[in-house]
Order: structure tokens, then sequence, then C-alpha cells
């Protein structure tokens, strides 16, 4: 039995989880810092890395606990070191280096986006994925179809030209008047809406895998506000700041039509990559796949099984940074105390 204790710490969660063999969770904990963040309508990095400061060592302590797990029983000290913020992920992979020497434990180095795709690895029937799969990975920082051939074998097959998934879904939560994260906040206002009120555009850069959610973005907002003339002038252009919505806005309706732009726009390249890739299966991961209308939606245009976390593994926690780094451990990696974070870090070079 192998037990890793994986850190993440790239954005506005501080967290730790002990793994057991890379697919049985022992203790998942996950400091939200999300009611701070809201006050500023997104994250602000250097109170989130002050954040982490103070959480990580009791969420490391209370982890063990909960897992009752000794230091010596831990097999490896896996962590985030990118992509995310930089303030973010120092506190983590200094805390785990720090663990790593102390211990005298190897330290392993993981990518947030396989952390992500790991999430898949701790539900239930994980033994049954069969590889190739292709995997949609979609998060505030993050849309991307990769195709996995094995742990640690990924190749890009689309990526966002501009916004992120998530970061759309929050730049239009914003610019509605809905509470940050816009994601969750749009899906349940979404629900009391009409999805066929405004027929926003939804650019499908065809020939490609790659998404771009600006144009939605801007459809939203010039549906939605009354275009201020002194914004207007001081910018060049329409602001994307809460502005004034038009009187006749119904935001139900609004959030409902742009969350199925947004859906189709992701559902339409992940099924065209999937059939082009060949692969068996589709694996769903990141913030955005905690999204109802977009499993949906998925499963009702694929007759291949498509695969999702449950929604306390889709944002993110240290369980999916403890799986991906089990099976880095596993192929022998092993990262010294040089080990560095790496903001722009990127999956497939
Ligand atoms: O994976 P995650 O926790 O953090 C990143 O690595 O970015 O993803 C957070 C993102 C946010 O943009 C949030 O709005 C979005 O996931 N999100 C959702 C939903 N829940 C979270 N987007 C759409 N529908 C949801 N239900
Ligand atoms: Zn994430």
């Amino acid at each position: 039995m192998t037990l890793i204790l994986g850190i993440e710490t790239s954005c506005d969660e501080t967290a730790a989880a002990i793994v057991e063999d890379g697919i049985r969770i022992r203790a998942n904990i996950v400091a939200s810092q999300i009611a701070t963040h809201s006050q500023y309508g997104g994250v602000f990095p250097e109170v989130a890395s002050r954040m982490h400061v103070e959480a990580i060592s009791p969420v490391v302590a209370q982890t063990l606990a909960e897992a009752k797990v000794a230091p010596d029983q831990v097999d490896a000290v896996a962590v985030t070191v990118g992509p995310g913020l930089a303030g973010s992920l120092l506190v983590g992979v200094n805390f785990g280096k720090g663990l790593a020497l102390g211990w005298g434990k190897p330290l392993v180095g993981v990518n947030h986006i396989e952390g992500h795709i790991h999430s898949l690895w701790l539900t239930e029937d994980a033994d049954k994925i069969t590889f190739p799969v292709l995997c949609l990975v979609v998060s505030g920082g993050h849309s991307e179809l990769l195709l996995m051939r094995d742990h640690g074998q990924y190749e890009m097959l689309g990526n966002t030209l501009d916004d992120a998934a998530g970061e759309a879904f929050d730049k239009v939560g914003r610019l509605l008047g809905l509470p940050y994260p816009g994601g969750p906040a749009i899906e349940a206002a979404a629900r009391q809406g009409n999805a066929e009120a405004y027929n926003f555009t939804r650019p499908m850069l065809d020939g490609s895998f790659n998404f771009s959610f600006s144009g939605l973005k801007t459809a939203v907002m010039r549906a939605v506000q009354v275009p201020s003339e002194s914004r207007k002038r001081a910018r060049g252009a329409e602001s994307l700041e809460p502005g004034k919505l038009r009187p006749d806005v119904n935001v139900s309706d609004a959030a409902a039509s742009f969350q199925a732009a947004a859906v189709d726009m992701l559902v339409d390249k992940t099924v065209k990559a999937a059939l082009a890739a060949n692969v068996t299966e589709i694996l769903m991961a990141g913030g955005v796949s905690a999204n109802q209308l977009l499993r949906k939606e998925l499963q009702r245009r694929t007759e291949l099984p498509v695969r999702y976390p449950p929604l306390n593994l889709c944002t993110d926690n240290a369980a999916m940074i403890a799986s991906a780094g089990y099976f880095r451990w596993l192929s022998g990696q092993r990262d010294g105390l040089r080990l560095d974070v790496e903001p722009m870090l990127a999956l497939v070079r």
C-alpha cells in the first residue's frame, strides 16, 4: 500500500489529502477562500497567498489526523507546482519541501491540470477506465481537450484562444450582477430561465478543436447592458464591469441562454475531437464539469461513455493532486528540494 500526501494551493483553496494507491481517499480537506474573494468579485492574489500561509499547517495536520496516518507512513509528498498564481503556489511548494525534508520522504511536483484529470481515478469504477480517453478539462483557468494514452501521456487537441470556460461564466455572472463565482450562480439562475430567450452567437472556429469564449461574452454584454457613453469614451469599448442592466433584461433568461451557448460550444468540439481521435471514452474534469447541463448534453450527443467526478472533486482539491502524484511516483519521478513553482506550466509542451 502506498500513501501519498497531496498539497494544493494553486488558486484560492488551501487543500491537503491522503490517498491510498492513487485511488482511495483516506482524507480530503479543502479550506476555501471563496467567501473572502467574493467581496472583490474575483480572486485577489495577494490576499490568497496570505490566507494560504495561515491555513496550510492546520489543514495538513487535520488531514493526517483524519486519515489516521503518521508522517512515517507517508510514502511521498505530492504538491502542485503549476499552473496557477505564483504567490499561492509558493506556499504549497515550500510547505511540501519542508515536510519532505523533515520527514525524509520523496517530493513529487504535480501539474494542476493532470491533477484535475486524476479526479476521475478517485471515482468508484475507475479501474474500468480504458485508454485512450479524451479529457475535457474546463476550469477557471483552462479549457483543454487532451488525448490521454496513459498516465503521463498527453496530446493537446484543443485549447482556448482567449477566456477559459469558467472565466467566461465568472465574467458573465459579474456583468449580470450575480455573486462570485459565476458558474454555480449562472447555473442556479438558469434553472428559472428560458434558454431560447436570447440567441447568442456561438463562435465555433471551424476545422479546429480550439475554443473561443470572448465573442459570446461580448454578445451577452451587448444584449444586457445599457451602453455607458462615458465609459465607452474612456476605454474605447463597452466595459465588462457590472454596469447598468437594461430595464427589460430578465437575468434568468440571459443566464440560461448564455449557459446553453457555452455548453453547446464545449460539447460540439468535444464530440468532434472524440470521433477524430477514436477514443474509448470521454472524461470531464475541472470546476465547470460540475455543470449539470454540460454533463447532460455531452452524454446526449455521444454514444461513448462519459465520466465526470463527484461534485466535491470537480473544483480544486488535493486528493486529485495526490492521485496524479501517485502515478508520477510509480513512474519514478522524484523531485529534489530545488523544485520550483511554474505559474505558466503546460501539460503538453
Ligand atoms: O477547477 P476550479 O475549482 O479552479 C480552477 O482551477 O480554475 O474551477 C473554478 C471554475 C470557476 O470559474 C467557476 O465559475 C466554475 O469553475 N464553476 C462552474 C460551476 N461550478 C464551478 N461553472 C459552471 N457551472 C458550474 N456549476
Ligand atoms: Zn483547478
